[in-house]
């Protein structure tokens, strides 16, 4: 049985999913096209050819999906609404179709005695918006408080708290610099208007979730930088790359400016595409909680490539996922303590958004799915987070990476991350020992909260 762990009153248990890596149905229901359905079809984008069309085919069986929820006792879930089936085009009015299903999916969860926690942009976006530059484009800023107004509407009278972006920077580096997630665009830097247009996009949703008194978070992908050695080349090359990864998305939000990019030849305007009034617009809601995705620590060394400031240096000595990601949980109390201390009292409590890890787990002869590998890095990731709230920083709730095995973006269905194992052929879902562990653990929460 595992521990109860030292937390605060009310800390909260939950898993998080995205709409695109389960959902499937993607013609269904008036959905338009994303640019995830487009950079799928691109031969050799997706590992395998894969694509979301069927994915975790969650759209239609999302009640059996709620009740493994429920069987796990959470508190909330975490997961993304689909842009493309609330607009198809990305403008104009709502499909009702689009709205009805997050409609059932919300009443469900809360007759399941669970809090939903949506999340407005997890990375597909409408092809049409992609089509006249995605978030290269300051248009589509706007377009996203548009949508976000409708499904508020919609939703708010009983969803308490939002989640206005996924990860901006993974989605500003992997989709729109390095082009190898959608919408496939290999800018290098010439992609930081995406950062700035999301981050627009973010504080103008901000704007009309807080005007109709919900609560508004961001989830940010952060990560610890450690510098390779002592070496100054090195701890300055780490300082250049902690300003990309975790101060660009949090600085203008938190602090209303943008971090020291000067190391990248880039000025306070981010290529031009600053304009007045717009950090004011940024940081004009204050977020109600800050979402951190962690999953490992990174470790920068001097350039060895002119064209960038730093190179990436491997982590040795630890384990490491079937992804290859490093195994570092002590790394989550140093992000934690490392938010606290820069950002002080501008920092507002924490929610873990996402952790977990990918294993490859497969089905033994007696149908039971043995991931003690995961059960390990969910273990020791929770004591680092109870270390960092013995430290004094405020953590209020916890969501795992992910509730099912699912479309895992560029890897196709290679990586599984869920507590419950899909089998694609058939859709069977079988709970892992992870699911078991986590519900004993959350149950154990209870039993102290409840005294
Ligand atoms: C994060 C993404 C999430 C999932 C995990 C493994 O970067 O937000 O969708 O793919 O990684």
């Amino acid at each position: 049985m595992p521990q109860p762990l030292d937390l605060p009153q009310g800390f909260r248990w939950g898993v998080s999913t995205a709409a695109y890596q389960i959902e499937g149905a993607v013609d269904e229901d008036g959905r338009g096209p994303s640019i995830w359905d487009t950079f799928a079809a691109r031969p050799g984008a997706v590992r395998d050819g894969h694509t979301g069309a069927v994915a975790c085919d969650h759209y239609h069986r999302y009640p059996e999906d709620v009740a493994l929820m429920k069987g796990l006792g959470l508190d909330g879930y975490r997961f993304s609404i689909a842009w493309p089936r609330i607009q198809p085009t990305g403008a104009g009015p709502a499909n009702p179709a689009g709205l009805a299903f997050y409609d059932r999916l919300v009443d469900a969860l809360l007759t399941a005695g669970i809090t939903p926690l949506p999340t407005l942009f997890h990375w597909d976006l409408p092809q049409a918006l992609e089509d006249a530059d995605g978030w290269l484009n300051r248009n589509t800023a706007y377009r996203f408080a548009e949508y976000t107004a409708l499904v508020a509407d919609r939703l708010g009278d009983r969803v308490p708290a939002w989640i206005t972006l996924n990860e901006p920077f993974v989605h500003m580096v992997y989709g729109y610099a390095l082009g190898i997630h959608g919408p496939g665009r290999a800018l290098m830097l010439d992609a930081l208007p995406a950062a700035h247009h999301q981050l627009l996009g973010h504080g103008l949703a901000a704007a009309v979730l807080r005007e109709r008194g919900l609560d508004v978070m961001i989830a940010n992908n952060l990560t610890p930088v450690r510098p390779a050695s002592s070496s100054e080349a090195d701890q300055v090359a780490a300082t250049a790359y902690d300003a990309l990864h975790n101060r660009l998305f949090t600085d203008p939000i938190l602090l209303g400016h943008y971090p020291d990019l000067s190391a990248f030849g880039v000025g306070p305007d981010l290529g031009g595409s600053v304009r007045d009034g717009d950090l004011k617009r940024i940081a004009a809601t204050p977020l109600d909680g800050l979402g951190v995705n962690y999953y490992n620590p990174t470790r920068i060394a001097a350039p060895t490539d002119p064209a960038l400031p730093f190179t990436e240096a491997p982590i040795e000595g630890v384990p490491r996922t079937a992804f290859d990601w490093p195994v570092v949980p002590d790394g989550l109390r140093e992000l934690l303590t490392g938010l606290r201390d820069r950002y002080g009292a501008a920092l507002p409590p924490i929610t873990i958004t996402e952790n977990g890890c990918s294993v490859a787990d497969e089905p033994a002869a007696d149908g039971t799915v043995q991931d003690q590998p995961r059960i390990d890095y969910l273990a020791g990731h929770l004591d680092a987070l109870a270390a960092a709230v013995a430290e004094g920083v405020d953590v209020r709730g916890y969501f795992t990476w992910s509730l099912l095995d699912n479309f895992e973006w560029a890897e196709g269905y290679h990586q599984r991350f869920g507590l419950v194992h899909v089998d694609f052929e058939t859709q069977r879902r079988t709970p892992k020992a992870s699911y078991a562990w986590y519900r004993d653990l959350i149950t154990a929460h209870r039993a102290v909260r409840e005294g």
